[in-house]
């Protein structure tokens, strides 16, 4: 069985006052929380802060990127030794508004897996169709050219040691959610194909869904038979719809 797993990436949001506020509410919902693996994901400067607050409970803290190198000279970068330094277990790889609005390609991508992992740092692997992509019916084909990207580079047993997170981007942000059907097929989809090279791994592997989950359709997505949790933006900065999605596995 796998363990559902709730992520909220909270981007670039937030302030220390809210911040302080949003994580004080999480904890205080987590009493009723039992099953599903917690993680949250806040801005770099406030990871430290959140990690701290969040020490002594079951919430775990991830980051919503990674440099692909491990240190020295890369001016604005965070490596993944620091962030499991300031109580990073997560990082969240290949983001969609990564490889959109800052360029990222699929091998940069897998680098920044390949430096999570050799690190000790759990990837959050991001995977997704544009809408133009999905319109043309190349949905399978472009997640399956990401998720190459990573095995090229570092075998398909490498993903026993993060999770997948697929988010159709024109989901993501746009309250236009996939339907359990639609985001079932790809995660079926994405299973297959790496059971056909492991069906171990793909077995074990947890496929999250991301793109305007929130409390009201979380449990109908989460309870589709490839979907194994959810990777939450917007919804996840109130600790009341946060916690809601959470409890969807309770
Ligand atoms: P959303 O974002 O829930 O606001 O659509 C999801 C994500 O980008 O991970």
């Amino acid at each position: 069985m796998r363990q559902v797993m709730v992520a909220g990436n909270w981007k670039m949001n937030g302030s220390s006052e809210s911040v302080k506020e949003l994580i004080a509410g999480i904890k205080d919902g987590m009493a009723s929380v039992t099953k599903a693996e917690v993680v949250v994901c806040p801005p770099a400067v406030y990871i430290p802060r959140v990690s701290g607050m969040a020490d002594g409970s079951a919430i775990k803290v991830g980051s919503q990127n990674v440099c692909d190198e491990d240190k020295g000279a890369f001016t604005g970068e965070i490596s993944a030794d620091m962030l499991k330094d300031v109580g990073c277990e997560y990082a969240i790889v290949g983001h969609s508004e990564r490889r959109a609005l800052y360029g990222e390609s699929d091998e940069l991508v897998a680098k920044r897996f390949a430096a999570a992992r050799r690190n000790g740092i759990k990837p959050i692997f991001c995977i997704g169709e544009t809408l133009e992509e999905r319109e043309a019916g190349v949905t399978n084909d472009v997640c399956a050219r990401q998720i190459d990207a990573v095995i090229d580079l570092e075998g398909v047993a490498a993903l026993a040691d993060g999770v997948i997170a697929y988010e159709p981007v024109w989901a993501i942000g746009t309250g236009k959610v996939a339907t359990p059907e639609q985001a079932q097929d790809v995660h079926a989809f994405i299973r297959g194909k790496i059971a056909a090279l492991d069906a171990g791994v793909a077995e074990g592997l947890r496929i999250l869904y991301g793109g305007s989950m929130n409390p009201g359709n979380a449990k109908e997505l989460i309870g589709q038979a490839d979907i194994d949790g959810g990777l939450i933006g917007g919804a996840s900065l109130k600790a009341e719809d946060f916690l809601a999605i959470c409890q969807v596995a309770e």
